[in-house]
C-alpha cells in the first residue's frame, strides 16, 4: 500500500489494519513547485494499492505521477483508492459549453489504474460498482462510520439534511441512530451563498445533527445552523464525509457545537477514520 502526500496517514493506518506492507516513497517539490517522485520499495510483480485523496489539483498530478511510475516499475496491478474524488460536482453539463470535468478527471485516472475505488462519490448515491462515461469505479459508504461517531453522545438527537441532495444519507443516518429525521429546503444563489427554509419537524430543545456528504465553502451548513438556532435547537452538530473546508473551519466552529468529518480529506476535525472501510474492502478483494 502506497500513500500519496495527501493520504499518507490514512495509507499507514490501512496498511496496519489490513496487514499489508507499506510502500516507501520519496516525494518532494522542486523549487518551481513541480513534484519529484521516487518509489523506494521493490514493486516488481506486486499488486499495489495507491491511496491518494484529490483535494487539490496538485494531489491529482501526484496521483498521475505515482501510478504511472508504479507501472514503469513493473508492478503487477495498480488499484487506485481516491477517498475524495476531485471535480465530482461537475458531473453534468449544467450550461452549454461547460467542461464535464468529472469525466475528464476519471478518464485520466483510469489510464493509469486497474481499478478505481472512491468513497461517497458525490454523483452516485449507492454503495457498489458503477460506470461513468466508460470508467468503472467502486463506491464505498462511510456514512455508517460517521454516524456511529454520534451514536449515544446526544440526549435528544434529530438528524437534519440541509438539502434534498443529502436526503438519502440523512434518512440512512436516522435509521442507524433510531431517531427522527427532517430535511431543509435549499436554494443556491451563488457559489458560496444559499437560502434555506425549515422542514415540518419541531426541533426546539433537540440536539440537531446536520448530515451531508461534503462541506465545501460551508455556506450550506452555516445557513442551516443559523436557521436551526432561530428555531430553538438546543445543540447543533454537523457531520460530513468530506471536509473540503475551502474557507477553513473557524466560522463553522463558532456556530456549531461539534463539527466532524472523516479523513477522506485529512483536517483538524477528522474525528472519524475510514481506514477500516478501505482495509476491509481490500481484504475482501484479495
Ligand atoms: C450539495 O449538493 C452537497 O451535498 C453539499 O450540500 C454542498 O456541496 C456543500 O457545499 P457548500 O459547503 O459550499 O455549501
Amino acid at each position: 500500500v502506497f500513500g500519496g502526500t495527501s493520504s499518507g496517514k490514512l495509507a499507514s493506518k490501512v496498511a496496519e489494519m489490513g496487514s499489508f506492507d507499506l510502500g516507501k516513497t520519496e516525494i518532494r517539490k522542486f523549487p518551481d513547485g513541480e513534484f519529484y517522485i521516487r518509489i523506494l520499495s521493490d514493486v516488481e510483480d506486486q499488486d499495489c494499492v495507491l491511496i491518494q485523496t484529490t483535494r487539490t489539483s496538485d494531489d491529482l498530478i501526484e496521483l498521475f505521477l505515482l501510478s504511472d511510475l508504479l507501472r514503469d516499475l513493473n508492478s503487477s496491478e495498480i488499484h487506485t483508492v481516491i477517498p475524495y474524488l476531485a471535480y465530482s460536482r461537475q458531473d453534468k453539463v449544467f450550461k452549454e459549453g461547460e467542461a464535464l470535468s468529472a469525466k475528464t478527471i476519471l478518464q485520466l485516472i483510469d489510464k493509469f489504474s486497474d481499478s478505481i475505488t472512491t468513497v461517497n462519490c458525490h454523483f452516485f448515491d449507492f454503495e457498489g460498482e458503477f460506470e461513468f462515461y466508460g470508467v468503472r469505479l467502486k463506491n464505498l459508504d462511510a456514512f455508517p462510520l460517521l454516524v456511529e461517531y454520534f451514536n449515544g453522545k446526544l440526549e435528544n438527537p434529530v438528524i437534519i439534511s440541509p438539502d434534498k441532495g443529502a436526503l438519502e444519507c440523512g434518512k440512512k443516518a436516522a435509521e442507524i441512530m433510531k431517531c427522527e429525521f427532517d430535511c431543509l429546503e435549499k436554494e443556491r444563489v451563488s457559489d458560496d451563498k444559499v437560502i434555506m427554509t425549515v422542514g415540518t419537524l419541531d426541533i426546539s430543545n433537540r440536539d440537531v445533527i446536520l448530515i451531508d456528504d461534503m462541506i465545501s465553502t460551508g455556506g450550506t451548513i452555516l445557513e442551516a445552523a443559523r436557521i436551526l438556532r432561530k428555531e430553538g435547537a438546543d445543540t447543533i452538530s454537523a457531520g460530513c464525509v468530506h471536509g473540503v473546508f475551502s474557507y477553513g473551519t473557524a466560522e463553522l466552529s463558532k456556530i456549531l457545537d461539534n463539527l466532524v468529518c472523516t479523513d477522506t480529506i485529512q483536517t483538524e476535525v477528522s474525528k472519524v477514520s475510514i481506514a477500516p472501510l478501505i482495509a476491509e474492502n481490500l481484504n475482501r478483494e484479495n
